[in-house]
């Protein structure tokens, strides 16, 4: 029987599911032999099924047979073998910064713990120049709006994505920079930007990077597909290091659900780079304490098996491999995808920017209507936008898929 009164949660709004989320939902209950899902970004091999990395599976076997390991507590930060290789992996070997004692570096609850414990981080002890107020791309990862709305910091956006050519609105993302009030936070996607796959070049980087330091904006780095993206960790990561050698305030978040294929172990960290050693010990010391609220200590598998992958050298060469597996085949999809359009179907309009995007995602530029055809009429899940996660074609679907996409295109599904 109730006894709970009935005015209790009245006030209680229902939400709508998650925009990416109930895809794959959606996708499971779906029947339909050729259904693909092309929603969340996560990756899968030429059959469709999700891919342990052989060297996840090595690292795995060695924790497994580990008379010594214990279920302790992790320190509150994190590993600290896990956490200090990370920083080196993203910050590179050269980094002053890492080299001057400067890095505060926290493990966290994946990329999307580093971007919450940094949002309050910010929230807490970042000197705001006027309201508290964070600038995202427009478009961005759907999730850093609640992600910073959450810690009572303002999410406004910034052009970054120009509909007319498929690509960088140069113009649009400096001038915002331009016109934005000194020390205004920036979040940047360092490579292959969620949801558009499309980056600026070095050469932008390096002019952006010029007005970031002279308007003193503070730069906020979401990493999450760093070797994914081009399938080389260095290259992937040059935007960083740029930054951070130019001394620009940075912190970055840092994931390893992609590239790793760690998905459900939530294995991130997140970096900050103060202007001493001194105020990095402080920015630390507040940084276990927020820490410390919020989750304790972060779980330990995952980050014992990244671990053992970026501290044995003859694992890191295999993570290599691996990721080239990945990221080669997703390069190799964006051929064939392109090649269909524009060769074999002759789909109407320029697909050029298939094969010019990097990572993950492909915008496809295609309408919230011809979305939603693709997902009611041909069972192919994508989000709204356009969005489609490239990992989810292979070479037993990619050919549906473009026939679906040019019938859409065409008006005709
Ligand atoms: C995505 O954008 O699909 C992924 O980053 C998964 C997620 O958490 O949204």
């Amino acid at each position: 029987m109730a006894t709970v009164a009935a005015e209790t949660w009245e006030q209680v709004p229902l939400a709508p599911p998650d925009s990416i989320f109930k895809l794959t939902a959606a996708y499971k209950a779906d029947t339909f032999p050729q259904k693909i899902n092309l929603g969340v970004g996560a990756y899968r091999d030429d059959d469709s099924k999700p891919w342990v990395l052989p060297v996840v599976r090595k690292a795995s076997e060695i924790l497994l047979h580990d008379p010594d390991l214990d279920h302790e507590y992790l320190p509150i930060t994190g590993l600290p073998d896990f956490t200090s290789a990370a920083a080196k992996l993203i910050l590179g070997g050269q980094s002053a910064a890492l080299a001057e004692g400067r890095v505060v570096s926290v493990q966290t609850i994946s990329g999307t713990g580093a971007n919450h414990l940094g949002a309050l981080f910010l929230s807490r002890y970042y000197r705001f120049n006027g309201e508290k107020k964070v600038y995202l791309s427009d478009p961005t990862w759907v999730n850093h709006f609640a992600i910073f709305r959450n810690v009572g910091v303002n999410p406004v956006t910034y052009p970054y994505y120009d509909p007319k050519t498929i690509g960088l609105d140069y113009a649009g993302f400096t001038k915002a920079l331009e016109d934005a009030p000194e020390r205004s936070v920036f979040l940047l996607h360092s490579c292959a930007h969620n949801p558009t796959g499309v980056d600026p070049t070095q050469e932008q980087w390096k002019a952006i990077c010029e007005i970031v330091i002279r308007k003193k904006h503070y730069a906020f780095f979401d990493t999450a597909y760093q070797g994914f993206a081009s399938g080389d960790l260095d290259r992937d990561g040059w935007a960083v290091r740029y930054f951070a050698s130019k001394g620009v305030p940075m912190l970055v978040c840092q994931s390893f659900a992609k590239n790793a294929g760690l998905y459900g172990e939530r294995v991130g960290a997140l970096h900050l780079i103060s202007p001493t050693k001194e105020a990095k010990d402080r920015v630390g010391s507040q940084m276990s304490v927020l820490q410390r609220s919020e989750i304790s200590n972060p779980p330990s598998y995952g980050a014992r098996v990244v671990s053992l992958i970026l501290n044995r050298p003859e694992l890191f060469e295999e993570w290599k491999g691996d990721i080239k597996t990945m990221s080669g085949r997703i390069i190799e999809m964006r051929k064939e995808l392109h090649r269909l359009l524009t060769e074999e179907l002759k789909t109407p309009g320029n697909w050029d920017h298939i094969v010019k995007q990097i990572g993950m995602f492909s915008f496809t530029g295609i309408n919230e209507g011809q979305s939603k055809a693709l997902v009611e009429k041909a069972h192919v899940y994508l989000t709204p936008n356009g969005r489609i996660s490239m990992a989810g074609l292979n070479t037993k679907n990619v050919r549906y898929f473009a026939e679906a996409l040019d019938k859409a295109v065409r008006g005709s599904l």
